[in-house]
């Protein structure tokens, strides 16, 4: 007889497991994604030909292959020198391809301001890095803001495919629960409704603190 328990209940310790790291990857990837990502779009706006190339050449790459192999080229590549685990490797590839697409949504971002605004500031005499800070940035940050955001919980979502390496994510667990229970839908449908709730509930933070930050000035 089978004994096996199959209420979707029953496992929410797993669900719940699964949870925490695509959530924990999600975390350390975007905050990697925007450091790495902010530090490129400077390198594509000022600095030597040479550096340009290079940091236009990443970001091309990076969106140009798909982040299932940028998983595995990660994973395998670092894992013939070092013993690195598969969730440090998600991470690092999924904060890693998020960089290339953050450096996008400062460019894009910095080159919303109209060029005028550059132009008067420089004329009443500040300095390129003052004329950023102060005149340049605290405009672009109105649209770079719900634009990591939207990147956000494009990265809850884009996490799933570390699971192909093994890491304990939330489709590795439904995969589980598949596996013990003998449903082959059911624990689909409890996974997707657990994404959907992590980025509907992220979209909603999301848009009160874009609410406030647009009548902050
Ligand atoms: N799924 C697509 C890919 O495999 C898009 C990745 C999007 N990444 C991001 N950081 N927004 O390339």
């Amino acid at each position: 007889t089978n004994t096996a328990n199959t209420s979707m209940w029953h496992y929410w310790s797993y669900f719940a497991k699964g949870v925490g790291y695509t959530v924990g990857i999600s975390l350390v990837a975007v905050i990697i994604g925007v450091l790495l990502g902010a530090g490129l779009a400077l390198i594509r706006i000022g600095h030597t030909k040479v550096w340009h190339a290079l940091a236009t050449a990443y970001v091309e790459f990076i969106r140009g292959t798909p982040l299932m192999v940028q998983v595995m080229f990660i994973y395998f590549g670092i894992g013939m020198f070092y013993d690195i685990s598969a969730v440090v490797a998600g991470t690092l590839a999924v904060g890693l391809n998020s960089a290339a697409y953050v450096s996008e949504v400062f460019r894009s971002g910095i080159e919303s301001v109209p060029v005028g605004q550059k132009e008067a500031a420089r004329s009443l005499g500040l300095s390129t890095k003052q004329t950023m800070q102060s005149v340049i940035f605290p405009q672009a940050i109105v649209t770079i803001w719900p634009a990591l955001g939207n990147e956000f919980i494009s990265l809850i979502k884009e996490t799933s495919i570390v699971s192909i390496i093994g890491v304990a994510d939330l489709i590795y667990q439904l995969r589980i629960v598949q596996a013990d229970t003998y449903k082959g839908v059911l624990p689909i449908v409890v996974a997707m409704v657990l994404y959907f709730i992590l980025t509907f509930g992220l979209s909603r933070v999301l848009q009160h603190f874009e609410h406030k930050f647009n009548h902050a000035n």
